[in-house]
């Protein structure tokens, strides 16, 4: 073992420990109520930037949560210089939603560190850090390295489009490394190469002016059905999405391109694993792994009228709210669907009620080329800490600055993430694999080394 490997084990349980001074911060970015979590989550990154020798280290305002930057440009300006990305912000957690312990009071159990946000992002942004500071603390490190930890991914990251467009020369780099998304088992790693966009939106139907005793049910459309009604109409039966145009802009996978996504479908096995015995669902002619990853959708994330609480109210609400949200991939335009999602909510808008289509948030998607040398130098770093070679897969979810990066910077994004499949991102009892903290460590510490041989 050569010496940033050997501080790396030795520093092991220091590191979990930092790990979880980290998590017992509620940096919940969507609700203003932790304004200061997030600020204490932001400078306790930003001590530790500090202490571990990156420099220009501060907390830099977005107009929103702030990020954190900081770089270490010693490498030398003919080797390349990484750009790595994650998030300090987490999604809301509270013990109703079915956690074992509190969400902020991290434990390990098993393998596992348990608390809201140990796989998203929290404990993935610390395999940065600790692979960073293995290295400076037993020499040198082989690239150059600059920070940019932000505070906003989980509330859609509204403000960060502009200070990208506001930094350019400070973000300068050759690539962008991001640990934010999953691999397959502890086993088996997987190079995400593409990730979806997302449109999120918030359909508001109203009716009387207040809520009304439901005796007077049979004079109003009650907004409640009138909603379920209208988004029972947004996908066709077999699963596909009722919504004119709305594929018209989607690619085409290659046949090629079919066969290397598929041998990361999940096994039956596996399926049932996470899933139970539900059958599987969604769009016909596509395989699991491919509906996931490589095919829009459209979920209904939310539904909210009248009175869902103990026993019973007779009352005829008011209104009624659904959050929808729009899961695309290249070449949808999240603004276009937008549009025509609006249009087929004119359609299927009744006389009887009003009702109002308000778009939340947008993402871009975006794929980066597999065998571009950013990518086949982390399949080489992840060939080298896992007993099997990475799989290639679309990722479900969203990283909405991913698209700015290369869009905005011309940079390739590189998803070296380590989250196992139930680590329980965004659910209750959230953990991250202690295995897989140690050796996402390793395998960045090797994928630094892999870059440094690329030229610059
Ligand atoms: N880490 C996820 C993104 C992710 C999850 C990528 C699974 C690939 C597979 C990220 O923190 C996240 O949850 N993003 C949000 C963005 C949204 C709030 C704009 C998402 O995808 O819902
Ligand atoms: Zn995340």
């Amino acid at each position: 073992m050569t010496p940033p490997f050997e501080y790396a084990a030795e520093h092991r349980e220091r590191f979990v420990r930092q790990l979880s001074d980290w998590l017992r911060i509620p940096s919940i970015s969507t609700d203003l109520a932790f304004k200061n979590e997030i600020l204490r989550a932001a400078h306790w990154l930003a001590d530790d930037m500090r202490r571990i020798g990156l420099e220009n280290v501060a907390l830099l305002e977005t107009g929103g949560h702030p990020v954190v930057y900081g770089d270490w440009l010693h490498a030398g300006p003919d080797k390349p210089t990484v750009l790595i990305y994650g998030h300090y912000d987490v999604q809301p957690a509270v013990m109703e939603d079915g956690w074992t312990n509190p969400p902020f009071e991290p434990v390990i159990r098993d393998d596992k560190l348990i608390a809201r946000g140990a796989s998203d992002d929290k404990g993935q942004v610390m395999i940065q850090m600790k692979a960073i500071e293995s290295l400076l603390a037993t020499g040198t490190c082989p690239v150059n390295v600059k920070y940019l930890i932000e505070g906003e991914e989980e509330s859609g990251s509204t403000n960060l489009t502009r200070f990208i467009n506001d930094h350019k020369a400070l973000l300068k780099a050759d690539l962008c490394l991001i640990s934010d998304t999953g691999i397959r088992s502890a086993d088996q790693p997987v190079i995400v190469y593409g990730l979806r966009g997302i449109l999120s939106m918030e359909l508001i139907v109203t009716g009387p002016k207040r809520d009304l005793h439901s005796g007077a049910g049979g004079n109003i459309h009650n907004p409640a059905q009138a909603i379920c009604e209208m988004v029972a109409q947004l996908h066709h039966p077999d699963g596909s999405v009722n919504v004119r145009g709305f594929y018209d802009r989607v690619n085409t996978l290659s046949d090629q391109e079919r066969v290397l996504l598929n041998r990361a479908d999940d096994t039956d096995a596996e399926w049932e694993a996470y899933m139970g015995d539900l059958p599987v669902w969604g769009e016909p002619g596509y395989s699991r792994v491919e509906r996931r990853g490589a095919r829009p959708t459209l979920e209904i994330n939310g539904l909210a009228s009248g009175y869902a609480g103990e026993g019973f109210k007779t009352v005829l609400p008011a209104r009624a709210i659904a959050k929808i949200s729009c899961r695309l991939v290249p070449d949808q335009d999240p603004k276009e669907i937008f549009e025509l999602v609006k249009a087929r909510i004119a359609e299927l808008t009744p006389p009887t009620v009003r009702v109002e289509l308000k778009m939340l948030d947008y993402g871009y998607p975006a794929i980066t080329p597999v065998d571009h040398p950013a990518t086949q130098a982390a399949v080489r770093a992840y060939a080298a800490h896992f007993p099997n070679e990475p799989l290639y897969a679309r990722g479900g979810g969203s990283i909405p600055v991913v698209a700015d990066f290369q869009n905005l910077l011309g940079l390739p994004v590189v998803l070296l993430g380590f989250a196992l499949p139930d680590s329980g991102a965004h659910g209750p009892d959230e953990n991250f694999s202690l295995t897989m903290f140690a050796r996402g460590i390793d395998t960045v510490i090797t994928y630094f080394d892999e870059v440094a041989s690329l030229t610059a």
